[in-house]
């Protein structure tokens, strides 16, 4: 969701009103990605690398954090709409943990839409703890060890891999993200910024989504 300070300083106004404008354009594309079927939406919130920005600005993202999990959930239970997690809930604020468990456990049995939230989220962060937990349980030990069972130590093994990555704001880099899960997604830049992404932007990824040749470094399609 990148673009939110561009937009904001675009305006001469301050970066945290571009994460407000931001969380708005979220709750469209989530309710529109709903109504379209899409199965699993995953949104970047939060880096591990996001700690790196002023005080000010980390606390007004975790505040809007805080907003969306408590006025969402109705939404999100009329919809049945599952809330997921991929990030470290160790390293955030504890309410937010807290508050962020509670909604996962609360939506838990929804068989609608899940929307996993990416909150203090880093790949390499996702692929050392992974690697903790196999050493913790003592895994691989016999040498066999396939790309499948290292899976299984990921945030969400369940969840599918994705197939398509859109990145607002016209840049052209992963930035630590789904790094693992990611390695055959398609991705899909716009040069709008995320406040101004639309229904119809997202609509637009799908379509052009949908004419993609995937050949997994194979060559049939
Ligand atoms: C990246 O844009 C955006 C973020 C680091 C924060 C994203 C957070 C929200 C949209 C609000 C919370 C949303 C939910 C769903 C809880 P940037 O600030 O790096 O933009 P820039 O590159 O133009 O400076």
């Amino acid at each position: 969701m990148d673009g939110n300070g561009r937009w904001a300083q675009g305006r001469n106004q301050i970066r945290t009103q571009g994460h407000l404008e931001g969380l708005k354009t979220a709750k469209r594309i989530v309710k529109a990605a709903s109504d379209l079927g899409v199965s699993f939406l995953t949104l970047y919130v939060f880096s591990t690398e996001n700690w790196k920005r002023t005080a000010e600005e980390v606390g007004f993202i975790m505040g809007l954090v805080r907003q969306y999990l408590r006025e969402e959930l109705n939404f999100y239970r009329e919809n049945r709409i599952r809330i997921r997690h991929y990030g470290d809930a160790g390293g955030l604020p504890s309410d937010i943990a807290e508050e962020l468990r509670e909604a996962c456990e609360d939506t838990r049995h929804f068989d609608g839409m899940q929307v996993i939230l990416a909150l203090n989220y880093g790949g390499r962060d996702e692929i050392v703890r992974a690697i903790r937990k196999l050493l913790a349980a003592g895994a691989g030990k016999n040498g066999e060890f396939s790309e499948e069972d290292f899976r299984h130590y990921l945030d969400n093994p369940d969840i599918p891999d994705p197939d398509l990555i859109i990145r607002t704001a016209g840049e052209f880099r992963t930035s630590n993200f789904l790094l693992w899960e990611g390695a055959y997604a398609e991705y899909w830049i716009t040069e709008k910024l995320w406040p101004d992404f639309t229904e119809e932007d997202f609509k637009a990824a799908l379509t052009q989504f949908r004419g993609r040749k995937r050949r997994y470094g194979g060559t049939k399609v």
